[in-house]
């Protein structure tokens, strides 16, 4: 039987990445040692599948495992109500976040949206609410409208991710899953004693989790959403890394008073983030590494980025190196949500 063989240390991302991806077979059991945790998936028949997996540094392996008595599988529930169509159309499965998942079904499935919530909570006890999108991602504090469906009615999320725990209102404050691996790939890249800014900080995840992973790191947090900013400050009491210096209040005016501060600066904004190319250089040391996040056109949108980060370099008088650039997701039939990692080097006295 197959499994994902995953240190207990990127489990929560390459859970995302399965649910994400339907890979999770809930018939069988999660595996867990002392270092590692095992997944058991569907199928991992396609190359892309495989590399996808093996980028995020799961192995697949074959393994014993144990079927899973306790709860039941949610798709298989559903077959037995919805006929084959209906059954395609779910094949994206739903987003979770800790006890809240979250269903995005299609017109032609509106009117099943209450079976489908029960067939989610009969089949994963820590799952307490199911709500359903209600709008698009939008406004300068990126939130979305949802409308209760199923379970216990609350929009508090209880999300663990890398081995942090984060409680925010999923109405009032911009959070994805889809960026845990992220997260941990940039904890990755940190170095002793780094001063790392993150500017569009929400309710802290990347603070948090390189401040719980560095305790030697000095980390500032800056969010103009007051939801996002309060949420932060608890999450950050929450996982006890008070090293993360929290703002509330526009980057723009904030960055000037960190200005030269950070070895690093992490720009997780993708809809804006290239208005923000002033503020990353303000905040940036002589030589600093930034991480910019930006949606773009899947056809040449990354030279295009590339070519304005250059231009604004020019204009400005300093170096810029690329180091690396990722496809983070997929965001719309044409664009995709990309990440340049790039080194700035300020001129000598600048
Ligand atoms: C896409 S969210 C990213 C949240 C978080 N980094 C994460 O990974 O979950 C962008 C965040 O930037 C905040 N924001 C937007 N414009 C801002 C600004 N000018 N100054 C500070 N924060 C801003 C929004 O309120 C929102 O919480």
């Amino acid at each position: 039987m197959h499994y994902i063989k995953i240190p207990i240390k990127k489990a929560e991302s390459m859970k995302t990445l399965l649910l994400r991806n339907a890979l999770l077979d809930r018939k069988r059991k999660v595996i867990r040692s002392t270092r590692y945790v095992y997944f058991p998936v569907i199928s991992i028949a396609g190359a892309k599948t495989k590399k996808l997996i093996e980028g995020a540094s799961g192995a697949i392996i074959d393994r014993e495992g144990t079927a899973r008595t306790e709860t039941a599988d949610y798709k298989g529930m559903l077959s037995a109500v919805l006929d084959a169509d209906e059954m395609k159309d779910l094949t994206s499965g739903y987003d979770l976040l800790g006890n809240i998942a979250i269903i995005d079904v299609s017109d032609k499935l509106a009117d099943k949206e209450a079976v489908i919530a029960k067939a989610i909570l009969a089949s994963n006890k820590s799952i307490t609410t199911v709500i359903a999108k209600a709008g698009a991602v939008s406004g300068i504090y990126r939130v979305r409208r949802f409308r209760y469906i199923s379970g216990k009615r609350t929009y508090i999320a209880t999300y663990r991710e890398n081995g942090s725990v984060f409680v925010f209102d999923v109405r009032k404050t911009f959070f994805s899953n889809r960026l845990s691996y992220e997260r941990s790939r940039i904890n990755a890249l940190v170095k002793k004693a780094e001063h790392v800014a993150v500017p569009f900080a929400g309710v802290g995840p990347f603070a948090i989790e390189i401040a719980k992973a560095h305790p030697d790191a000095k980390v500032i947090a800056i969010e103009l959403n007051k939801d996002a900013y309060d949420s932060m400050v608890k999450n950050i009491k929450l996982n006890k890394t008070g090293s993360v210096k929290a703002y509330l209040g526009d980057v723009k005016r904030i960055a000037k008073r960190h200005a030269s501060w950070a070895d690093r600066v992490v720009m997780p904004t993708p809809k804006t983030s290239m208005d923000f190319l002033d503020e990353a250089l303000v905040l940036s040391k002589r030589v600093s590494t930034v991480h910019i996040y930006l949606f773009c056109d899947a056809e040449g949108g990354i030279q295009k980025a590339k070519k304005a980060i250059r231009a604004h370099a020019k204009a400005n008088s300093y170096g810029v190196r690329f180091n690396n650039v990722r496809v983070v997701r997929p965001y719309s039939k044409d664009e995709i949500e990309i990440v340049i990692d790039y080194t700035i080097r300020k001129k000598e006295g600048a």
